[in-house]
C-alpha cells in the first residue's frame, strides 16, 4: 500500500518536474527568439540612425580635427617618442632570433652533434633575453610616460578652453554632456594612447621585420603565403570604419545619458515632489537598453573582425604547410629552414589578428578625439582684444550708449541709454522679464551687446582686460551659487589668500557671522552642493559676504535681499548701504522699500526705459512706478496682516 502510494507520489512529482522543465524550455526558447528578433531590429535601427547621424556629422568628423588638435600635442615629445620607437624596434628584433636559433639547431647542431655551437646558442639566447627585458622596460616606460604627458595636455587644453567659453555656450550645452566629454572621451583616448598604441607599434614592427625574414629565407614561399595579407588589411579597414561610425553615435548616447542623469540628480526634489521616480527610472532604463544594444553591436563588430582574421590565419597556415612541404620535397629548402619559416609565420599571424582586434579601440579612440576636437573647435564668443587696457580700479562712471541686445535673435534690450556718475546709486525696477538682469550681465560681459556700446570711465568695456573688468565689478546674483566646500572656502573665494579675520569681517557685515558661530564647525562648516545645507536667506547672505570681501569699485545687487525676511533684510540693507558708499551701485529689486534711497530709479519695460527719477519724483507722477509702488504696498500690508 505504502509502496503504491509512494510510486504515485513519485510519478506525480516526476510529471510535475517534466512539466516545469518543458514549459521553462519553451518559454526560454520563446524569450530567446524574441531577444534575437529585438536585437536584430535594434541593430538595424541603430545602423540606420548611425547612417543618418553620421552623414550629418561627417563634416565634423573629418580627420582634419584630429590633425589640427591632436597632432600638435605630440610635437613637444618628439625625442621621447623617438626613444620609445627605437627601443620598441630593438625589443621586436630580439623576438626574431629564436626561430633562427631553432634552424641552426636542426640543420647544424643535431646532425653534427656540435656541442660548441649548442653552447654558443644557449649563451646567445640568455644574452638576447636580457637585452629583451631591458628594452621591454625602457620602451614601456617611455610610452606610458609620454602618453600620460599627452593626456595631461589634452585635459589641460580642454579645461582651459571650456573656461574661456562664454555664458551662452554653457546655456546651450548640458553640463552632464560636457562632463562626459572630459571624463569618458578622454578616458577612451587614454586607453588608446597608453595601451593600444604600444601594441600597435610592436605588432607593426614585428609584422615588417618578420616579413623581411620570411623573404630572406625563401622569397617564393613568402610570396605565396602573404597572399592573405591584403584580405587582412581589408578586414581591418572595413571594421575600423564601421566601429568608428557606431562609436560616435554611442558616445553621443553616453553624453545624453549623463546629461539626463545630472539633471535628474540635481532636480531630485522636483522629481520627488511630483512623484515621478518611476517615470524617470523608466526613461533611464530605456536609455540604458539603447546603450546596451549599441555596445553589443560595436562589440560584435569587433568579434566579427577577429573571426575573419582567424579564418584568414588558418588559410595562410594551410597554404604555408602545403607549399612549404612541397618546397622541402623538391629540395628548395632544408627542414631547418622550413621549421624556421613556419615559426616566423607563427609570429606573423597572431600580430595581424591583434591588429584586427585593435581596430575596435582605435575606432573608438578616434571617435572620442573627434568629439573632443569639436569642443575645441567651439569659438570663444566673448574674449579679450589684442592689447587690452589693464587697470587695478575704476572710478565708476558707467555709460550705456544706445545699447541693444538680443538672445538668439529675440530683442531683449532696445536702444538703452543711461549715464551713471561715479559713486551714484542707481536702481532698476520693472516687471519680471523686462531685462534688468540682462543689463547686469552685459556690464560684466557675460554677453556682448549686439548694438551700441557700454563705457566705463570713458572706455568701451570690450577694450578692458576681461579679468580686470570682472575683478572690479562685484555682482550678487539673483540665484547665488555656492561651492560644496566650507563656509570659509566660499567667502574667501573672492580674494586669493584672504585671512580668517577678513572673512569674519565680511561675514559680520553681511549679517551671517552669528549664524556661522552657532554652527559646530563654525567657518569650517561644509555647506553641501550649492549650499544645500543652508536656507535660501543664508545662502544669499554668504554670497553677499563673498562680494563684500571682493571689495569691488562697481557693485551690482541683483535681487540680493529677495530671500531675506524683513528683519534680516533691514540688517543686510544697512550693511549694503555702508558698502555702497563711495562706489557706483546698481540695485535690482522687486521690493521697492530697498531702493527708496537710490539717487535715481529706472523703470524698465520690455527692455526700454519707461521712467527715470528719484523715489519722490516718480511717486509724484502717475505712471508705472507709482503703480508698482501701490502694488508693493498692498503686498506688504497683506504680509503684515498674516
Ligand atoms: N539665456 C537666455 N536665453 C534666451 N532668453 C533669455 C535668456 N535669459 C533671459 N532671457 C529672456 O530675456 C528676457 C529678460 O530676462 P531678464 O532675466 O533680464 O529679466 P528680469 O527683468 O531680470 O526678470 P526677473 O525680475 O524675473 O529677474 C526674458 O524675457 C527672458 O525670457
Ligand atoms: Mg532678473
Amino acid at each position: 500500500m505504502l509502496l503504491i502510494k509512494n510510486t504515485k507520489y513519485y510519478q506525480s512529482m516526476t510529471y510535475d518536474f517534466l512539466r516545469i522543465v518543458v514549459s521553462t524550455l519553451l518559454s526560454f526558447s520563446a524569450k530567446l527568439n524574441n531577444t534575437i528578433m529585438r536585437i536584430k531590429m535594434k541593430t538595424e535601427t541603430i545602423r540606420k540612425t548611425a547612417r543618418r547621424n553620421f552623414s550629418e556629422r561627417l563634416n565634423l568628423a573629418k580627420p582634419f580635427i584630429i590633425k589640427k588638435h591632436f597632432l600638435p600635442l605630440l610635437k613637444p615629445y618628439f625625442l621621447l617618442i623617438a626613444g620609445a620607437v627605437i627601443s620598441l624596434i630593438i625589443f621586436s628584433l630580439t623576438s626574431l632570433t629564436l626561430p633562427y636559433v631553432l634552424k641552426i639547431a636542426i640543420d647544424d647542431v643535431l646532425p653534427n652533434k656540435n656541442i660548441r655551437l649548442l653552447t654558443v646558442g644557449i649563451i646567445s639566447i640568455v644574452l638576447i633575453f636580457g637585452i629583451r627585458l631591458i628594452f621591454f622596460y625602457i620602451s614601456h616606460y617611455l610610452t606610458y610616460y609620454t602618453s600620460q604627458k599627452i593626456l595631461f595636455d589634452i585635459r589641460r587644453k580642454l579645461f582651459q578652453h571650456l573656461q574661456k567659453l562664454s555664458v551662452r555656450f554653457y546655456q546651450t550645452h548640458r553640463t552632464g554632456k560636457l562632463i562626459s566629454n572630459v571624463i569618458t572621451d578622454v578616458g577612451v583616448i587614454q586607453q588608446l594612447i597608453s595601451s593600444t598604441l604600444i601594441n600597435l607599434a610592436v605588432h607593426c614592427f614585428l609584422i615588417i621585420l618578420v616579413m623581411i625574414c620570411l623573404f630572406i629565407i625563401n622569397w617564393q614561399l613568402a610570396l605565396i603565403c602573404l597572399v592573405v595579407i591584403p584580405f587582412h588589411a581589408a578586414n581591418f579597414l572595413y571594421f575600423k570604419k564601421e566601429i568608428r561610425k557606431n562609436s560616435l553615435v554611442r558616445q553621443e548616447k553616453v553624453s545624453e545619458i549623463s546629461g539626463n542623469l545630472a539633471e535628474i540628480l540635481t532636480g531630485s526634489t522636483v522629481v520627488k515632489s511630483f512623484a515621478k521616480e518611476k517615470t524617470e527610472s523608466k526613461h533611464f532604463i530605456t536609455d540604458l537598453r539603447k546603450l546596451f544594444d549599441m555596445n553589443l553591436t560595436i562589440v560584435m563588430q569587433g568579434v566579427w573582425s577577429s573571426t575573419f582574421a582567424d579564418i584568414l590565419v588558418l588559410i595562410g597556415r594551410l597554404i604555408a604547410l602545403g607549399s612549404g612541404a612541397w618546397f622541402v620535397f623538391e629540395g628548395h629548402m632544408s627542414i631547418g629552414e622550413f621549421v624556421c619559416f613556419y615559426s616566423y609565420l607563427g609570429m606573423l599571424f597572431p600580430s595581424i589578428v591583434q591588429l584586427s582586434s585593435l581596430s575596435q579601440v582605435i575606432a573608438q579612440g578616434s571617435a572620442s578625439m573627434t568629439r573632443i576636437g569639436r569642443l575645441l573647435e567651439e569659438s570663444v564668443e566673448v574674449e579679450d582684444e589684442k592689447n587690452p587696457i589693464t587697470t587695478d580700479s575704476f572710478k565708476g562712471n558707467i555709460e550705456f550708449k544706445n545699447v541693444t541686445f538680443a538672445y538668439y535673435g529675440k530683442a531683449i534690450i532696445k536702444d538703452f541709454s543711461l549715464n551713471i556718475k561715479p559713486g551714484q546709486s542707481i536702481a532698476f525696477v520693472g516687471q519680471s522679464g523686462s531685462g534688468k538682469s540682462t543689463i547686469a550681465n552685459l556690464l560684466v560681459r557675460f554677453f556682448d551687446v549686439t548694438g551700441g556700446s557700454i563705457h566705463i570711465d570713458g572706455n568701451d568695456i570690450r577694450k578692458y582686460k576681461m579679468s580686470n573688468l570682472r575683478k572690479n565689478i562685484g555682482i550678487v546674483q539673483q540665484t547665488p551659487f555656492l561651492f560644496s566646500g566650507t563656509i570659509f572656502d566660499n567667502i574667501s573665494y573672492a580674494k586669493d589668500g584672504s585671512s580668517l579675520e577678513e572673512v569674519i569681517e565680511a561675514a559680520k557685515k553681511a549679517n551671517i557671522h552669528e549664524f556661522i558661530e552657532e554652527q559646530e564647525d563654525k567657518y569650517d562648516t561644509v555647506v553641501g552642493e550649492n549650499g544645500v545645507n543652508l536656507s535660501g536667506g543664508q545662502r544669499q547672505r554668504l554670497s553677499i559676504a563673498r562680494t563684500l570681501l571682493k571689495n569691488p569699485d562697481i557693485l551690482i545687487l541683483d535681487e540680493a535681499t529677495s530671500a531675506l525676511d524683513n528683519h534680516s533684510e533691514k540688517e543686510v540693507q544697512k550693511a549694503l548701504e555702508a558698502l555702497m558708499k563711495g562706489r557706483t551701485t546698481i540695485t535690482i529689486a522687486h521690493r521697492l522699500s530697498t531702493i527708496k534711497n537710490a539717487d535715481s530709479i529706472i523703470v524698465l519695460e520690455n527692455g526700454r526705459i519707461k521712467q527715470q527719477g528719484n523715489h519722490n519724483e516718480l511717486l509724484s507722477k502717475d505712471g508705472p512706478y507709482k503703480e508698482l509702488y501701490l502694488l508693493n504696498q498692498e503686498g506688504e500690508h497683506d504680509e503684515t496682516k498674516k
